[in-house]
């Protein structure tokens, strides 16, 4: 056979080219154009063609070759349509599809973002402050003593200025969300006296530090919102309501509110806050200790040497503020035993949490 009949039946066979799966074509481009092929052993031949022959072949030769792998090709394509087709026409749509393992809020951001709901729909926005504060916001501008407790290292995380010397130093973790009152009242001191502001209404959600070894009821950080609301005229009934609708809003229409005489050094007069029990609804169980009573938070009306430690006229501001721990809350709303749980990740006790 001359390469000419030769390269013509070759093309033959490559018009006819038909593949029923994608082995079958791959066989198919083996046989052709690989090493060994149909197609590769004629470019051998041509080598023993003439020279002034090969100039006759060569054109019609690079053509089939060309025309091989496009035949490949676009049999290559209409098997894997016709495999994305079947696979649709075979697909069991009733089957449950594939889990997506989906994650939960924290507990405690529950929580907080419900408490900071409930004050916004009475006006209150949030303001931020540091963790790490110094000792004139957490504690000197709130009107405590110089020799308070809470300034003393068994209470307060001190940090250290030069690596091994604790105390004297006035950089602590803040021990309380207070803090941030001080420097909402500060900054915002000048506007009130400009009249360029009328009244201070945050609340103060954030994380506070306390020395205290870690135990099923205490831990070495926990978490409060802080509420403050300065303005003329503000009366111990106005705190008094606000707390009301809170504690009605958080834990049912049907709770009830008592305040009993505290002392802050920030807050004169002070109260406590106790709400009646939600797990017995106030006729006396083992959360409530037989009394009906749960504490919830601590408030009282801005104490004037507060007020102008900040620069704002007590003469003519008043105000009240509170404080509430969001484990406490989180206690009473889903009953968890061990405040470690919070803190520890166990995806076991967050997990509970998904539809909340
Ligand atoms: N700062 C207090 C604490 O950590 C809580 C508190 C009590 C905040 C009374 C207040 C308040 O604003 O008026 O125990």
């Amino acid at each position: 056979m001359t390469l000419q009949e030769h390269i013509a039946q070759v093309a033959q066979q490559v018009e006819q080219f038909s593949a029923s799966s994608q082995e079958a074509l791959e066989a198919l481009r083996i046989k052709y154009l690989s090493r060994k092929g149909e197609i590769t052993a004629l470019f051998e031949e041509l080598r023993a063609v003439p020279k002034e022959e090969k100039a006759q072949y060569g054109q019609p030769l690079n053509l089939l070759r060309q025309k091989a792998e496009a035949r490949i090709n676009e049999l290559r394509e209409l098997l894997a349509q016709k495999k994305a087709a079947d696979d649709v026409a075979s697909a069991d749509l009733t089957r449950t599809p594939d889990p997506i393992a989906i994650g939960a809020r924290h507990p405690l951001s529950l929580v907080r973002e419900e408490i900071i709901d409930i004050f916004s729909r009475i006006g209150f926005t949030v303001a931020d402050g540091p963790e790490v504060e110094d000792d004139e916001h957490v504690f000197g501008l709130l009107n405590f003593a110089p020799e308070h407790p809470a300034r003393d290292m068994q209470d307060t995380f001190f940090v250290e200025k030069e690596e091994g010397v604790q105390k004297p130093t006035d950089i602590l973790l803040r021990t309380h969300t207070s803090s941030v009152q001080t420097r909402v009242m500060t900054e915002a001191a000048e506007r009130l006296r400009s009249g360029e502001q009328s009244s201070i209404r945050v609340l103060c959600p954030g994380r506070v530090y306390r020395n205290e070894a870690i135990s099923a009821r205490a831990h070495c950080f926990f978490h409060q919102v802080e509420g403050l609301y300065i303005d003329k005229n503000v009366s111990f009934a106005d705190l008094r309501q606000a707390l009301l609708y809170f504690a009605k809003e958080m834990f049912g229409a049907d709770t009830q509110i008592r305040l009993r005489p505290s002392y802050f050094p920030f807050t004169e007069p002070s109260a406590e806050m106790d709400i009646s029990c939600n797990i017995c609804g106030g006729t006396g169980c083992a959360f409530c200790k037989g009394t009906g009573w749960v504490e919830i938070l601590g408030c009282g009306m801005v104490d004037p040497n507060v007020l102008e430690a900040c620069g704002i006229d007590s003469k003519v501001y008043s105000g009240y503020a509170f404080g509430m721990g969001v484990e406490r809350i989180a206690n009473l709303k889903y009953r968890v035993k061990d405040l470690r749980l919070f803190s520890e990740n166990d995806i076991r006790f967050l997990g509970q949490f998904q539809s909340c």
